[in-house]
């Protein structure tokens, strides 16, 4: 199998003590920090901004982490240099917010970061066709985008496979994320069928239990 990174969501982290999570989070062995950012307009949910990705950057250089920033935002061009600015390494936009997505893929490039791409579970992946050989990431949203602690939506597993097959087909060697109700039970079976990034927030900073913990099951569950 692939290596398998796990991207912890801090969207479910306790943000009075941000700080600590995260990096109790990348101690336990997650390699990237996934910052979900949200509007209100594009999303029904209102969450972070710039000032977090700035504020969790010095946490994730030190341990050599990906900060890894997820924009459900309406226009976000109008954002991209200031989520550079911020720290961001990967920076991943909606194809349904995207009018010239070329153009938003080749903006974040020339910013110095990584782009990645992404779609709503009923967005058909037809609508990444072209754009797949410009990106670095193409994420699958395995929930509809806004809330975190949703239940992962059983169709994706063929989504994510047919995806695979699409980045192989091409020689590309872009990371293939997965996104929402991601558990140390379906970690498996998503990684199985191609994915090489699982985004877990619920499960990595919910249930009240350890952080180390929750991390050790995915590890468990993925060797
Ligand atoms: C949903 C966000 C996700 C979310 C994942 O809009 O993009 O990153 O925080 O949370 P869980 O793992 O709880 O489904
Ligand atoms: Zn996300």
């Amino acid at each position: 199998m692939r290596k398998v990174h796990l991207a912890p969501s801090i969207l479910s982290a306790d943000f009075a003590r941000l700080g600590s999570q995260v990096e109790e989070a990348l101690v336990a062995g997650a390699d990237y920090v996934h910052v979900d950012v949200m509007d209100g307009h594009f999303v029904p949910n209102i969450t972070i901004g710039p000032l977090i990705v700035e504020a969790v950057k010095p946490i994730a250089v030190r341990f050599g982490a990906v900060v890894d920033v997820h924009l459900m935002i309406a226009e976000p061009d109008r954002y991209l240099a200031d989520f550079a600015r911020a720290g961001a390494d990967i920076l991943t936009v909606h194809v349904e917010t995207c009018p010239h997505l070329h153009r938003s893929v080749q903006a974040i490039r020339e910013l110095g970061v990584r782009p990645g791409v992404t779609l709503n579970p009923a967005t058909p992946l037809g609508a990444l066709e072209e754009i797949l050989p410009y990106v670095d990431l193409v994420l699958v949203m395995s929930v509809n985008p806004g809330f975190g602690g949703q239940s992962y939506i059983p169709t994706s597993t063929a989504k994510i496979r047919r995806l695979r097959a699409m980045l192989d087909v091409i020689g590309s060697a872009a990371e293939l994320e997965v996104d929402g109700g991601i558990k140390p039970d379906n970690a498996a079976e998503v990684a199985a069928a191609g994915a090489t990034v699982l985004v877990a927030g619920s499960a990595v900073f919910g249930g009240g239990r350890p952080i180390a913990d929750n991390v050790a099951a995915f590890r468990r569950a993925l060797v």
